[in-house]
């Protein structure tokens, strides 16, 4: 084995650092028409009337279309509760009414302020809880606002607590997230005979068509996605934005046209990370072991279903974080707001209940004067536990292996040398631990298809590798090529893949879910082992198609939670250090110790890239990105109001240590990787912040306004509390 396991360059890295590369906005030209969406602005209403007139007047408007023009106006990625344009209800700030189609940006702009949309205001419901209230408005008319209540019941908590040492209780919220990718939402598209083609960014092209396809009232083989290159995605581009928008007017009008928002549009216009509350009890024994956890979650869905569902599915089941926990009480609960749809983002649920999960072990431990390290192996899984939902979790449990390895990590490294005691600036660190599912869960049936095709008279010379995987930045076109080669013993260089279009590759499920190496690199590799033998028996061409599907998995049962949630989880624990400033509240991470089990690294550099960018995007979620939604409207719609992490925020050591216990299914025993490291993070450094300046914070981001506040509270608990009270 040479290929797998080595660093490769990267083929598409030159090309994208001189801006040679093409993104979706890099292959428009003049003669394409110019698309500018009528956002809403409006957090629920009614709309009255729209007034195209003024906007149809202008010089080189081409059209304007509004929901009367949408052949089958319902899409979305799991419900169909969305429409393209909006007949009669907007829900959201970021809604659209209307298309303007002009010979330019600037006119479909101009016009585009012309469209005149009549509303009566509704009540809005702005905030998760208000959602749950009686009387509340109905987000969708008809419909609950509650998109799911999932229940875990395991054993009997009541009993626990009441037997328990210690039972501590806590708060945690955390805040929307923006997906930030560097390449806004941008499509072209042009009709093609009877089929419509539409050249854009996303994460799964077959599922793009479908929804595409139906909206538009055509058979999916008259759609055709192609992807170009993608600029980032991190779950933001798993639901629709502008693609259909370019596809209705490019089918209408058979002419050629483009779409490109601008920051302020993608920051209104698509998903966000979902905010959540999370209310939390655990029990212990005084040795450290958790009798029991019982959890009340609740997330803001916003305006439409998006993958909501899903996320708090994963949420819930990882309310007691990576731990085998006896008596288990979970109630996930998400509903229907008038807010920015919450949806797909790195980690999907489990960032936020680990927050809580590995806030709360870290400070059970303190309670109890243990260490959070000892009292974490106490509990951590191990091989053949059963998850909450009552079945063994899949083989390759490596909780304890990077435990182990990340405590020997940080020993090394961790040399800060605390600041004397009333110093301005204090040094501290801390573990958490985490455990996301790789793949898709809860009974979705599965699946990445490959075909593989051999060039070659009497030895395998080249191979032409079909697999409908998006790159989305984080490599999976050099990963899946990496395997063919190997399987095949061929250099990289023979082995060709066609990746980027709906019509010559097949469905290899979405870049999500951590999925593509495992699942698409094992039907490239099945396709390839197959073809390899056809042409041993003598075929020419040999060729050869693999479907893989993994072990199956099961719905939950709603009300007790018992299921088979997953077919495998990924395992990392992160060591942080941190400077918290006590006269600003400002937090710096100054290291970080990363420690994954990847079963396989298939390009070692790959997997350190997605841990190191993974931590800055994790930076930005625990310290700095604090997204304001203020009664439906998005404060933060730009990037001077809302802070992402730049170079001086991102540590000056990322230590990632990768380690390869093979996982059963995956190619070569690959598993995905590309979310875990912000699954324990904010928990690392809110227990990193409290070892430095002795305060809990539970409200992320922990800006400097937040901890400031912690650190005066605790100076005023301080004179004001018995001392037996205070900790
Ligand atoms: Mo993802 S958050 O599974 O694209």
């Amino acid at each position: 084995m040479n290929i797998v396991g080595a660093s490769l360059a990267r083929p598409d890295a030159l090309d994208k650092v001189v801006g040679a590369a093409q993104y979706p906005s890099d292959v428009i030209d003049a003669s394409m028409l110019r698309l500018a969406a009528v956002f809403a602005h409006r957090a629920h209403a009614r709309i009255l009337a729209i007034d195209t007139a003024a906007a149809r007047a202008v010089p080189g408007v081409v059209a304007v279309f509004t929901a009367a023009d949408v052949p089958h106006n319902r899409y979305g990625l799991i419900d169909a509760d969305q429409e393209l344009l909006c007949s009669g209800i907007v829900r959201y700030e970021g809604d659209r009414v209307a298309l303007v189609v002009a010979e330019t940006e600037a006119i479909a702009r101009s016009a585009a302020a012309l469209v005149d949309v009549r509303y009566e205001d509704l009540p809005a419901v702005a905030d998760a809880e208000a959602a749950l209230r009686p009387g509340a408005p109905e987000v969708h008319a008809g419909r609950s606002n509650v998109l799911l209540h999932q229940k875990i019941r395991k054993g009997d908590v009541d009993a626990a607590f009441a037997g328990a040492d210690l039972v501590l209780t806590g708060r945690f919220t955390t805040t929307w997230q923006e997906h930030a990718y560097l390449q806004p939402d941008a499509a072209v598209a042009y009709a093609d005979g009877e089929r419509v083609v539409i050249e854009t960014a996303g994460q799964w092209l077959h599922e793009d068509r479908r929804q595409i396809a139906a909206l538009l009232g055509l058979a999916e083989e008259q759609v055709v996605v192609r992807y170009l290159k993608i600029g980032g995605a991190f779950g933001g581009r798993e639901d629709l934005s502008v693609q259909p928008l370019a596809a209705l007017a490019a089918w209408k009008l058979r002419r050629p046209v483009a779409i490109v928002w601008n920051r302020e549009e993608s920051i209104t216009g698509h998903h966000k990370r979902h905010p959540f509350t999370i209310d939390t009890t655990w029990g212990a024994r005084r040795d450290g072991t958790i009798v029991a956890v019982k959890t009340r979650t609740i997330a803001d869905g916003g305006a439409y279903a998006s993958t909501s569902i899903e996320v708090l599915k994963c949420a819930t089941i990882f309310a007691q974080g990576p731990y085998h926990v006896p008596n288990v009480w979970t109630d996930g609960i998400v509903v229907y707001t008038n807010n920015v749809p919450s949806g797909a983002f790195r980690g999907f649920g489990s960032p936020q209940a680990h927050f809580a999960a590995e806030s709360m072990i870290a400070r059970v431990a303190h309670a109890l004067g243990l260490d959070p390290v000892d009292v974490r192996r106490r509990n951590l899984y191990r091989e053949g536990d059963r998850e909450a939902t009552g079945h063994p979790l899949p083989a390759g449990v490596a909780a304890h292996a990077v435990l182990d390895r990340c405590v020997e990590e940080t020993r090394a490294r961790f040399t800060a040398t605390r600041a004397p005691a009333g110093a301005r600036v204090r040094r501290g660190s801390a573990i958490a631990c985490g455990i996301k599912n790789v793949g898709y869960s809860f009974g979705f049936p599965e699946q990445a298809t490959a075909t593989v095709e051999l060039r070659g008279a009497a030895r395998i010379e080249g191979a032409v590798v079909r697999c409908g995987a998006a790159d989305v930045g984080q490599g999976s076109h050099l990963i899946l090529r990496q395997i063919a080669a190997e399987t095949l013993a061929l250099p990289l260089s023979a082995v060709a893949l066609v990746a980027e279009s709906s019509d010559d590759a097949p469905n290899a499920g979405s870049a999500s879910a951590s999925r593509m190496t495992l699942m698409g690199g094992r039907a490239v590799h099945d396709a390839a082992a197959a073809a390899r033998q056809a042409f041993e028996r003598g075929e020419r061409p040999a060729a050869a198609t693999a479907c893989y599907r993994p072990p199956a998995t099961t719905r939950l049962d709603p009300e007790t939670g018992d299921g088979v949630p997953n077919y495998c989880y990924g395992y990392v624990a992160q060591g942080v250090e941190v400077a918290v400033d006590t006269l600003t509240g400002l937090v710096h991470v100054e290291r970080v110790v990363s420690v994954h089990d990847v079963g396989r690294a298939v390009n070692r550099q790959q997997v350190e890239g997605q841990i190191e960018g993974c931590i800055a995007q994790a930076v930005g979620y625990a310290l700095t990105e604090n997204f304001v939604v203020q009664q439906g409207a998005i404060a933060t719609r730009h990037f001077s109001s809302y802070l992402l992490p730049t170079t001086l925020d991102v540590p000056v050591e990322i230590v990632p240590v990768i380690l390869e216990g093979a996982d059963p299914n995956g190619p070569y025993g690959a598993r995905g990787m590309s979310e875990m490291p912000l699954v324990p993070f904010a928990a690392a450094i809110a227990a990193a912040i409290h070892d430095a300046a002795g305060v809990w914070v539970s409200d992320q981001p922990f800006t400097p306004e937040r901890v400031l506040d912690a650190l005066q509270r605790a100076r005023v608990d301080a004179v004001t509390m018995p001392a037996a009270l205070s900790r």
